[in-house]
């Protein structure tokens, strides 16, 4: 452990918020001193302010938080909500005609749907889902394009407090099988495809395949006709979402539902083989998705925010699905690739709709840059106020260059560090009021209780000495289990510190001002291009060829994507010369693909006789991390079973 976490790069550049920010904030200094002085003061009676403030609550709550089941918190426990009403209803009369959602297809199609329509098209598909049987606490898996009917399938499910489960479009029929499965679901929503680099994405095809394969518990398949290619449709059981919504009513009372109750499912990787599905609840989450899109995005009435992130992911749940929209902001969506049709489109997206919030990954500012200053200087970006990052560490160098090629040296950049689990933002620079430094995620928010610890569960106090990052109190938005696996919500985030502390699983340090850097993981879960994935998943797929007998799977370090994946393999037949074969690659990298998705699939790979192992059989995974950054072996070898492997590993026998 102590070996992942040193630490080496010092940054000393600092960057406040320029006056004519400041003013303007939300979140000014002295209201971030006193939001900090009342969550210190009183943690819960902090939250119950912001939920009694920020939420419309059909039942107000009593109890504020619950800590008798811990580790399964209950917050605001005796309070009833529905979040599609949060999202919609609420807006209607002060903001009926306020644009929600500026769409925008791959292919230069363009949408405008005010507030009012959106409530209109989700109460339909609301009534659709409920006449086809969706009960509340059913769930239904969304396997769609980046399109408005994404988040309105989202809402419609929240509407009828039905738990949605979605499934992003990358992902192959294999994982979709695999996650409707251990979901339960009974009705999944698709399209017949959708547009993405130029090309189409064959969602329904795939999602056929994942039902022949399984899935008995699906009763109705609803598509979308997104692209118009033909696809086939099972009578009795696929029904277009025209089809669908034709006669349905455009109003549909909510449900109306305990603030605990389980909002959705997100599939996320660990480091076993399974992904998990990380279960969070109504009330809270919506808590953190608002108080963050205040304070982090200082989100505001003529803002027009775009996140990048697709609604596959837990960034597109809160900051597309719900937090903008609970906040009464305009949104938008762009469907496709930022190369098509050419590396110009996120700029141009922004100039063209006016965008004053822009929110995206490293590893898309890494490919941009890299392509030079001319394609975004030949747009106009004068509309941008404010920048975002997430997914992973950003590197200075990349920081640097959003801060002046993107936002002109106006804009204040917020890292924010957050996770699938932890719902929503929880360290992250308050835009008018934090002084940030390229590369840091600053500070914790209020009410967040973030501290770096060593193994025994010491707090770190000492500058840029890495540890373990934890959260030491619980937090509205937090999981509130892994679906259907109990125990694995327990080990994972609680099993460390004896139930004391949450475990995100990264590892930090603070540096002598107390800003907070994430050096990575800790576990083995790979983070490529801001995703992740766990080196277990994608052995476990290569392992389940007929021609492989072992495989190992570590990160290498990667200028664009942060991590590559590379893959040692050791065939079930004689290893080819050299260790290398591209035909083999090819057909490893193709069945990865299908496996789990495109992300997955490793960048370079590796043949050896047989893998690095102690005598107890254990992989010896550090050296093989060496071996793909290739750099020189200096750890202790003599422990290794099968020494002379190692010059095949290493590529050079
Ligand atoms: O390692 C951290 C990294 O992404 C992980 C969470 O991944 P996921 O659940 O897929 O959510 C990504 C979007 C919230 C974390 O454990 N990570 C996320 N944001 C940052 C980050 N690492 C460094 N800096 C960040 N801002």
């Amino acid at each position: 452990m102590s070996h992942n976490i040193e630490s080496t790069l010092i940054e000393e550049r600092l960057f406040s918020p320029s006056d004519e920010f400041v003013k303007q904030a939300r979140i000014t200094p002295d209201k971030l001193q006193q939001l900090r002085a009342e969550a210190d003061e009183d943690y819960t009676g902090f939250w119950a302010n912001r939920a009694n403030q920020e939420i419309s609550w059909k039942t107000p709550f009593s109890d504020v938080l619950d800590e008798s089941q811990a580790p399964h918190f209950r917050w605001f426990g005796d309070g009833e909500l529905n979040i599609s009403a949060n999202c919609l209803d609420r807006h209607l009369e002060t903001r009926g005609d306020k644009t929600a959602i500026i769409f925008e297809g791959e292919q230069g199609d363009t949408r405008h749907i005010s507030y009012k329509v959106l409530h209109g098209e989700v109460c339909a598909m609301a009534n659709a889902l409920k006449s086809y049987g969706v009960r509340c606490g059913d769930r239904v898996v969304i396997y769609m394009p980046m399109t408005p009917e994404a988040v309105i399938a989202m809402q419609a499910c929240a509407r009828i407090g039905a738990i949605h489960s979605v499934v992003f479009g990358g992902f192959s029929a294999e994982s979709l099988k695999d996650r409707i499965e251990d979901a339960g679901a009974k009705i999944l929503i698709t399209a017949d495809g959708g547009h993405r680099g130029g090309k189409i994405v064959a969602l329904k095809a795939a999602a056929d395949a994942a039902l022949k394969a399984g899935c008995p518990g699906i009763e109705k398949v609803i598509v979308l006709q997104r692209t118009q290619q033909p696809i086939e449709m099972q009578s009795g059981r696929d029904i277009w979402w025209h089809d669908a919504v034709a006669n349905q009513a455009k109003t549909c009372e909510p449900e109306w539902v305990n603030s605990e109750h389980p909002l959705f499912l997100l599939y996320t990787s660990g480091s076993t083989g399974k992904p998990k599905g990380i279960q969070h609840a109504s009330a809270g989450y919506l808590l953190g998705a608002i108080t963050s899109c205040k304070w982090v995005f200082d989100l505001q009435e003529k803002d027009v925010f775009w996140c990048t992130a697709d609604v596959g992911w837990i960034t597109g749940h809160t900051y597309v699905a719900y937090g903008p929209l609970a906040v009464g902001g305009t949104i938008v969506i762009y469907e496709g690739a930022p190369t098509v049709p050419d590396s110009g489109r996120f700029w141009k997206l922004c100039q063209d709709h006016k965008v004053t919030i822009f929110y995206t990954a490293p590893t898309a500012l890494r490919a941009l840059m890299k392509l030079g200053d001319e394609i975004p200087n030949q747009y106009d970006l004068s509309s941008i106020r404010l920048l975002g990052t997430v997914g992973e560490p950003i590197n200075p160098e990349a920081w640097m260059w959003y801060h002046t090629v993107i936002g002109k040296t106006r804009c204040p950049i917020v890292d924010t560090w957050w996770q699938t689990e932890t719902g929503a933002h929880v360290i992250a620079p308050i835009p008018g009021a934090t002084v940030t430094k390229p590369g840091s995620c600053t500070h914790a928010l209020p009410g967040m209780d973030v501290d770096i610890v060593d193994e025994q569960g010491n707090s770190i106090t000492a500058a840029n000495q890495g540890g373990y990052l934890v959260i030491k109190k619980p937090w509205p938005a937090m999981l509130r289990n892994v679906w259907g696996d109990e125990q694995r919500y327990k080990e994972t985030y609680w099993g460390m510190f004896d139930g004391k502390y949450y475990l995100a699983g990264d590892s930090a340090r603070r540096d002598a001002d107390g800003y907070f850097w994430i050096m990575g993981r800790i576990d083995d879960v790979l983070n490529v291009s801001g995703h992740r994935l766990g080196t277990m998943e994608i052995e476990s797929a290569l392992v389940a060829n007929p021609l492989v007998a072992e495989a190992a799977v570590v990160g290498c370090p990667d200028e664009i994507k942060g991590e590559a994946v590379f893959a040692f393999v050791v065939l079930k037949d004689e290893r080819p010369a050299g260790g290398v074969s591209d035909e083999l690659t090819q057909q490893l990298r193709t069945w990865v693909g299908e496996q789990i998705g495109p992300i997955a699939k490793p960048d370079q790979m590796r043949f050896a006789d047989n893998l690095p192992k102690t005598r107890s059989g254990k992989i010896m995974r550090r050296l093989l991390r060496t071996i793909a950054k290739g750099e020189e072996i200096t750890q202790d070898t003599s422990t290794l079973e099968n020494e002379s492997i190692l010059k095949q590993l290493q590529g050079i026998e």
